[in-house]
């Protein structure tokens, strides 16, 4: 027996169903993109290594266990698109042209993860990237540009989670902090977090595990971390988000899984999705520039997992694609089914027929399990008066109609 492959794990085939979705999803996000002045970038799926070791940082989870390298080379799959926006900002010196910029992105990202519900290797990020502003209403808006993607989509439930990291200074004492913390309660936490907390103590608040979740919840964290500066601005941000009627939770251990966030941190989660509940994140990123070469200049910006809200959205019902279907008494009709069909087709009316010989019952039936609302019975008698019958499937009801009207008046039908 030949062997019959199958799909890589932690990748997934968008079935026709998935790929309509998909393709809707994208749709409401690049209208709404437009509404707020996005522009879309398109960036390559290969980048350098250390644009991801330098931008993410060396001792994240992303860098340290889950770029796709090419074999040989210091090259890999491109795992998110913040630093790759940058990188393509910078090297095309954009700041040079104008001190403020809005992109947007849809497109693969990759990451070496144990596959599960919600967690693929391959997935598919949108994405908002703002450079050139440190104002607090640029927070609001990128915040309220995710909200209102997800709510275009028809994501009802929904919750956002918001947090201050503060300046690099604030973030370096939290850091401090949370390891003087930690270090009295180490025995408690899991392996990979003991390693964390010398390495990079904020992961460890990071961290899905049970025994460290328990651990980090109950330390009560605040925002007293926070420089004077960082908490007014924080407290404007939240003041901005009332104005604009978005509900919010506070939540002091949320710090965001990679290390470029200053400032505001906010993640997008659905009760819906099980362990890997967030629908999306993002964040400010005031240093990223500078450390990838760059001036010193802010930014900030988000991205939105489409599997994951493919997930919430609970994509059961099959869309009715399928408008018209051509069905033919004979073979010897065929051709002239097939010539209806194209005419149908040059008036953008989706419609169909049967290419594997069905008799006319089984053309019947394959009609309706397409969903198709009007099937079109092309017989000799039919043909001879250049005429069809043209049956309403829904209302059950047939009526014969000249050839040459039959788009207009399926066209009619449609639009009635
Ligand atoms: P992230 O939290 O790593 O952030 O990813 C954003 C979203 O992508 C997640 O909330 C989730 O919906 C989806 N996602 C992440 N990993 C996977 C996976 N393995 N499988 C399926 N979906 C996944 C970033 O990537 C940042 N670049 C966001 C950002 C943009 N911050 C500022 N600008």
């Amino acid at each position: 027996m030949k062997k019959i492959y199958t799909g890589i794990r932690g990748t997934c085939d968008f079935t026709p169903s998935k790929s309509h979705s998909f393709n809707k999803i994208t749709q409401t996000a690049r209208q709404i993109f437009k509404v707020f002045g996005y522009e879309e970038v398109i960036l390559p799926l290969l980048e350098e290594e250390d644009l991801f070791k330098r931008g993410v940082g060396e001792t994240t989870e992303i860098v340290e266990r889950q770029m796709f390298k090419i074999q040989g080379k210091s090259i890999v799959l491109r795992p998110e698109g913040t630093a790759q926006v940058v990188r393509y900002y910078l090297e095309n010196s954009l700041y040079k042209q104008s001190d403020f910029h809005k992109f947007s992105y849809i497109g693969a990202m990759f990451r070496g993860e144990r596959p599960q519900k919600g967690r693929l290797r391959q997935f598919h990020h949108i994405g908002a990237e703002a450079i050139g502003s440190d104002s607090f209403y640029l927070d609001g808006e990128i915040i309220a540009l995710s909200m209102k993607i997800l709510e275009g989509i028809g994501i009802q439930e929904k919750q956002l989670l918001i947090n201050s990291l503060g300046c690099l200074e604030d973030k370096e004492k939290f850091s401090q902090k949370i390891k003087k913390i930690l270090n009295s309660k180490k025995d408690k936490l899991c392996p990979d977090c003991q390693r964390r907390l010398e390495r990079n103590p904020l992961r460890v608040l990071d961290c899905k595990r049970q025994e460290c979740r328990g651990v980090v919840t109950s330390l009560n964290l605040g925002k007293e971390s926070l420089c004077s500066n960082c908490k007014s601005r924080f407290e404007n941000l939240l003041f901005t988000l009332d104005n604009l009627k978005i509900k919010y939770t506070q939540t002091p251990y949320l710090v965001r899984g990679l290390d470029y966030y200053t400032n505001v941190v906010f993640e997008i989660i659905s009760g819906s999705l099980g362990s890997q509940d967030a629908l999306g994140a993002g964040g400010r990123y005031n240093n990223l520039v500078r450390d990838l070469g760059g001036p010193d200049i802010p930014g900030i910006g988000f991205s939105l997992g489409i599997e994951r809200i493919l997930l919430a959205l609970k994509t059961s019902q099959e869309e009715k694609k399928i408008k018209v279907f051509i069905i033919t008494a004979s073979e010897t009709l065929l051709g002239a089914g097939f010539k209806i069909l194209q005419r149908l087709r040059e008036q953008n009316l989706a419609c169909d027929m049967d290419y594997c010989g069905k008799s006319l019952k089984g053309q019947l039936r394959y009609a309706c399990k397409r969903g198709a609302k009007y099937v079109v019975i092309l017989g000799e008698e039919e043909w001879k008066e250049q005429c069809v019958m043209l049956k309403d499937m829904e209302k059950s009801v047939q009526e014969k109609v000249k050839i040459e009207d039959l788009a207009a008046l399926l066209k009619k039908y449609m639009i009635l």
